[in-house]
């Protein structure tokens, strides 16, 4: 980095422009925006820079100047206590722009000669100015073509009214610190304060319903984590019956259920055999109806073979996008597999002849695939405790990928999972933190003696 971007308070300072045309006109337009008082020195002075000039409450001294009556003019501004934080030449003169060059330098003042980027202690950086979030882009100087071209992009990327999240995340900063002592978990509220429905909401300039829907935010999060300290003080104050674990032992067990997440960033370490392993026997110490154990895993170690199981994926995902109708784009944006790089690739499936077995399943077949399913939250606990992340991907047509894995008639392939390292844990489901959807209590899914109707209805994804 050849300068550093530092953001100046410039309010009521002082600044000398050598020049009267275009270039000096830009620049104290520039300045004018950050309460700058700008004086300005040259022959012939611009109408429109006069009536800048003028606005900024400096003054204009039309006149032909050296080197000496420039540093005549320094000294006595500093006389009269009003210190030039910078000074800038903007004239088609080199003689004079390095007068002024000199000038600040002899006088410890910053400089910026427009024409030469030699002589500047700082260079003027394009601006996207959004109120009270400022972006400024700088190649020093090198091409103020792609200076441009990089500017239209960001401006296209940012909302006008950006400024405004800003001040309104500012607004509320203090209460949810409140709120929400702990960093991380805050931290990924405010994230998502940033990214989801308050920010959209802002954005359309309905600050009263970003307020609204901020506050039943902040009411979710925090009955969550009273819930979770709930849990893990009656987990310790309960009495024990004679078989029960320690406390110690019972809040690791429910710490790992509150903190398995399903994950999609995964980093590339390899992951241990051994670890590898014992996720897998977790699996297999799963219950299964009529202990028929329908549980087969394909580990999937060819590089080929992985990509041909992602492209399958990607093809359903765009299928799946398409079947979203509106919410197809914001589909589109969230990450739903880890497959490419994730540390270990498994593919969990039914096995053929599952028919054989009655137990349990002669009036609910699907029983196979629950007891599949539990093999597959144990894999998910375990790796949960060991620190490793697992993420389970439903996103494929079962026969492409029986094609690709030469998987017999009568098989049946349930899951992809991606197994692997991370770099951190989600704090909350990720559907959440993308608010593609909420979360409802326990109590809406409990009944009691007969169905009640309506409650506990999901949302739809559409
Ligand atoms: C049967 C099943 C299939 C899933 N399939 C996918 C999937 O294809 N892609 C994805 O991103 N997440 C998938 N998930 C993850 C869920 O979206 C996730 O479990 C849910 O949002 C709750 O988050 P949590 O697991 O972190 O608590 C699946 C989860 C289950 C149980």
């Amino acid at each position: 980095m050849n300068s550093f971007p530092l953001f100046h308070q410039l309010n009521n300072k002082h600044c000398l422009i050598v020049g009267g045309g275009q270039v000096a006109l830009r620049r104290a337009q520039a300045l004018l925006k950050a309460g700058v008082c700008i004086d300005v020195v040259s022959p012939v002075v611009r109408e429109q820079l006069v009536d800048v000039v003028k606005e900024s409450g400096g003054n204009i001294d039309e006149s032909y100047f050296d080197e000496i009556s420039l540093n005549k003019k320094i000294e006595n501004k500093i006389l009269a206590n009003q210190n030039y934080f910078m000074m800038m030449a903007a004239t088609d003169d080199t003689a004079v722009n390095r007068h002024v060059y000199h000038c600040a330098k002899k006088n410890n003042i910053l400089v910026n000669v427009a024409s030469d980027q030699s002589l500047c202690d700082v260079v003027f950086p394009a601006i996207v100015d959004r109120g009270a979030t400022t972006i400024a882009i700088s190649n020093n100087g090198l091409s103020p073509v792609l200076t441009r071209v990089l500017k239209e992009k960001i401006e296209r990327l940012i909302p006008d009214n950006y400024g405004d999240l800003a001040v309104f995340m500012g607004k509320c900063r203090a209460k949810i610190k409140k709120l929400i002592p702990n960093t991380r978990k805050r931290v990924s509220f405010l994230e998502s304060i940033a990214k989801g429905s308050v920010a959209e909401a802002v954005f359309s300039g309905k600050i009263d319903e970003a307020e609204k829907i901020l506050q039943a935010k902040l009411a979710q999060e925090t009955t969550e984590n009273i819930a979770a300290e709930e849990t893990q003080q009656s987990i310790i104050e309960d009495p024990t019956t004679d078989f029960s674990y320690t406390a110690e032992e019972k809040s690791a067990i429910y710490k790992v259920m509150a903190e398995r997440r399903d994950m999609r960033h995964f980093n590339n370490k390899p992951l241990d055999e051994k670890i590898f392993k014992s996720i897998l026997s977790a699996a297999h110490m799963a219950p299964s109806v009529g202990l028929m154990q329908p549980w087969r895993f394909v580990r999937i170690t060819h590089q080929n073979i992985r990509e041909d199981i992602f492209g399958a994926v990607s093809e359903e995902r765009k299928l799946t996008a398409d079947a979203l109708d509106e919410r197809k784009g914001e589909f589109l944006k969230l990450k739903v597999e880890g497959i490419l790089q994730c540390g270990e690739l498994v593919i969990a499936a039914l096995p053929e002849g599952r028919e054989q077995h009655v137990f349990g399943r002669r009036t609910l077949p699907e029983m196979d695939l629950a007891s599949l399913s539990c093999a597959i939250q144990n894999m998910w606990l375990a790796a949960r405790a060991e620190g490793i992340g697992m993420g389970w991907v439903s996103l494929f047509d079962p026969k492409k990928l029986m094609e690709i894995l030469n998987m017999p008639k009568g098989s049946w392939p349930i899951a992809i999972l991606c197994i692997g390292h991370v770099d951190e844990f989600y704090e909350k489901p990720m559907l959440l933190l993308e608010n593609w959807t909420t979360e409802k209590p326990l109590e809406d899914m409990l009944f009691e003696n007969t169905w009640h109707s309506g409650k506990g209805q999901n949302d739809t994804d559409d």
